[in-house]
C-alpha cells in the first residue's frame, strides 16, 4: 500500500493562536490602518470598520478555519471538497488571485519598512524633523534601485521560512516574536501620550463626525476589515487546516480579532499624537508610518534604540504575515499541482518580485512608473484597490454563503465544538444566524453603494 505524506500542522492551541495572530498583524495594523483612518476622516469610519469587524469579519474567520480543519485541504481543494458543484470554485481561484495581488504590493512595502531598519542604524534620523523625515520617505521609494532590492531581500526572507515548512518555519517565528511587539508598541504609546497632540488624536479617534463618512468611505472600512483580518484570501483556510483537532475556532477566532484590533488602536494613538504634534495632516496618505514614528522617538531617551526594535518588531510583523499569504499559494501548489514546497516557494518568490516591482515604483513623485493611471489609479493603489476592496470580500461572501447555506449546520456544529467536546451550542446558533442572514447581507449593500446603485434605487422609491 501505498503510505499517504503525512500533513503537517501546528503542534498546539498556542502555536495556532500565535501563527493566526502572526496573520492578522501585520503592516495592516502598523501601516495600513492609521493611513486609511487618516485620509477618511477618523472616528465615524473607525466606527464603521469596527461594525465591520464583528458582523462580517468574525462570522468568516470562524468559516474559514471550519472549512479549513474540517477539509484539511487548501483553499481549492478545501471548497472542492464542500460542495461538488463547480461553480464554488470561484472560492478559491479569488482566494489565489488575491494572494497574487496583496503580494505584489505587501512586499513593497515590507522592504520599505526592513530598509528603515538600516536607515536608522545609519543615523538618517538623528535629528529628525518632520520636513527631514518627509525627505528620508521620498527618498527611500524613488528607487529605482534601492527599494527594488529592499522588496526583494523580504521575498528572499520569506522563501527561506516557507521552505523549512509549518512548524519550524511558520511556528517558530511567530510564537516568539508575537508578545516581544506588542511590548514594543505600548512603549511608543506611552511616549505618544506625552506629546503636545495626544489629546486632538483621540478627539479624531473617538469622536464620530458622521458628515466625513461616504459610501466609498464604507467600502474602504469594509476592505480594511477583510486586509486586516486576512479574510477571504484562503489564508484562514490554510491555517485553519493546520489546527489540531483540539482547538477552540471560537475562542481563537474571538482572541485575534481583539487583540489585532488593538494593536491597531495602539498604533493609531501613536501615529496620529504625532501629526497633531508636529503640524502634519492625516490624509498623509501611504507614507503616513515612515513620516510620524521617527517623530514620536525624538528627544526621548534611548529614542534610537526604540525607534530601531520599533522597525525591526515591524518588519517582523510584516513578515509574519506575508508568509500566511504565500503560504496559500505553497499549500495549493504543493497538493494541487503536486510541486514539490521548494519549487512551489521559488517558482512563486520570482512571479511576486517581477510584477511586484512595478507597484514598488510607481508610489513616490518621479519614480519610473509613477505616470502609468489605470482607472485613473497608479499600479500600487490599483493592486492594493481590487484586492482589498474587491476580491477579499467577494471571497469572504463566498466562502460565507458555502458555509451558511449549503453545508449542513449538524457538520458545522459538530466540528466547531470538536465532537460535542466543547459546551459551545448557543455559541453556534448565533454565529450560524450572523452568517445567513446579516453577513451577505451587510456585504451586499455595501458593495451596491458603493457603486451607487442603491442610491439609485432609493431615489426610485421616493
Ligand atoms: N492581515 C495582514 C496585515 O494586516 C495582511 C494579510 C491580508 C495577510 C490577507 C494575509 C491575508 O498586514
Amino acid at each position: 500500500m501505498k503510505k499517504s505524506k503525512r500533513r503537517e500542522g501546528f503542534s498546539s492551541g498556542l502555536a495556532a493562536f500565535f501563527a493566526t495572530l502572526g496573520s492578522a498583524v501585520g503592516l495592516g495594523n502598523i501601516w495600513k490602518f492609521p493611513y486609511v483612518v487618516g485620509d477618511n476622516g477618523g472616528a465615524a469610519f473607525l466606527l464603521v470598520y469596527l461594525i465591520c469587524i464583528v458582523f462580517i469579519g468574525l462570522p468568516i474567520m470562524i468559516s474559514e478555519f471550519y472549512v479549513g480543519r474540517k477539509t484539511r485541504k487548501n483553499v481549492m481543494g478545501a471548497v472542492q471538497e464542500l460542495s461538488s458543484k463547480k461553480g464554488w470554485s470561484i472560492i478559491g481561484i479569488i482566494g489565489i488571485l488575491s494572494a497574487y495581488f496583496v503580494m505584489f504590493f505587501y512586499s513593497g512595502v515590507a522592504g520599505w519598512v526592513y530598509s528603515y531598519v538600516f536607515k536608522i542604524l545609519k543615523g538618517d534620523f538623528n535629528r529628525a524633523t518632520a520636513e527631514s523625515v518627509q525627505q528620508q520617505f521620498t527618498n527611500t521609494t524613488l528607487g529605482p534601485t534601492v527599494p527594488v532590492i529592499w522588496q526583494i531581500i523580504v521575498i528572499a526572507v520569506v522563501s527561506i521560512i516557507l521552505i523549512a515548512g509549518v512548524k519550524n518555519g511558520i511556528e517558530r517565528i511567530t510564537k516568539t516574536l508575537m508578545p516581544i511587539l506588542l511590548i514594543l508598541i505600548l512603549i511608543c504609546d506611552i511616549r505618544a501620550l506625552m506629546l503636545p497632540g495626544v489629546k486632538e488624536s483621540f478627539t479624531f479617534l473617538f469622536k464620530a463626525d458622521f458628515t466625513q463618512l461616504t459610501s466609498k468611505g464604507i467600502l474602504l472600512a469594509m476592505g480594511l476589515a477583510f486586509f486586516k483580518l486576512s479574510l477571504g484570501m484562503g489564508t484562514m483556510v490554510t491555517y485553519g487546516s493546520y489546527f489540531t483537532k483540539k482547538d477552540n475556532m471560537f475562542g481563537t477566532a474571538a482572541k485575534v480579532a481583539i487583540s489585532d484590533t488593538i494593536v491597531s488602536l495602539l498604533v493609531g494613538i501613536a501615529v496620529f499624537s504625532a501629526v497633531f504634534s508636529f503640524n502634519m495632516v492625516p490624509s498623509t496618505g501611504p507614507g503616513l508610518l515612515f513620516m510620524t514614528i521617527p517623530l514620536v522617538f525624538t528627544k526621548i531617551p534611548f529614542g534610537k534604540v526604540l525607534l530601531f526594535a520599533f522597525f525591526v518588531l515591524a518588519s517582523i510583523a510584516a513578515t509574519t504575515a506575508f508568509i500566511s499569504m504565500f503560504e496559500v499559494l505553497v499549500a495549493y501548489y504543493t497538493e494541487q499541482k503536486g510541486m514539490s514546497r521548494k519549487k512551489a516557494v521559488i517558482l512563486n518568490a520570482i512571479v511576486i518580485a517581477a510584477i511586484g516591482v512595478f507597484s514598488t515604483l510607481s508610489v513616490s513623485e518621479g519614480a519610473v512608473f509613477e505616470q502609468i493611471k489605470i482607472f485613473g489609479m497608479g499600479i500600487f493603489d490599483l493592486f492594493d484597490y481590487i484586492s482589498s476592496n474587491i476580491l477579499l470580500p467577494l471571497g469572504g461572501l463566498g466562502t460565507g454563503l458555502l458555509v451558511g447555506y449549503v453545508v449542513p449546520k449538524e457538520d458545522i456544529k459538530k466540528e466547531l465544538s470538536n465532537n460535542g467536546k466543547l459546551k459551545v451550542e448557543k455559541i453556534v446558533d448565533i454565529y450560524y444566524f450572523i452568517l445567513k442572514y446579516v453577513t451577505p447581507i451587510f456585504l451586499i449593500i455595501i458593495f451596491l453603494s458603493s457603486l451607487g446603485v442603491l442610491q439609485k434605487v432609493i431615489k426610485l422609491i421616493s
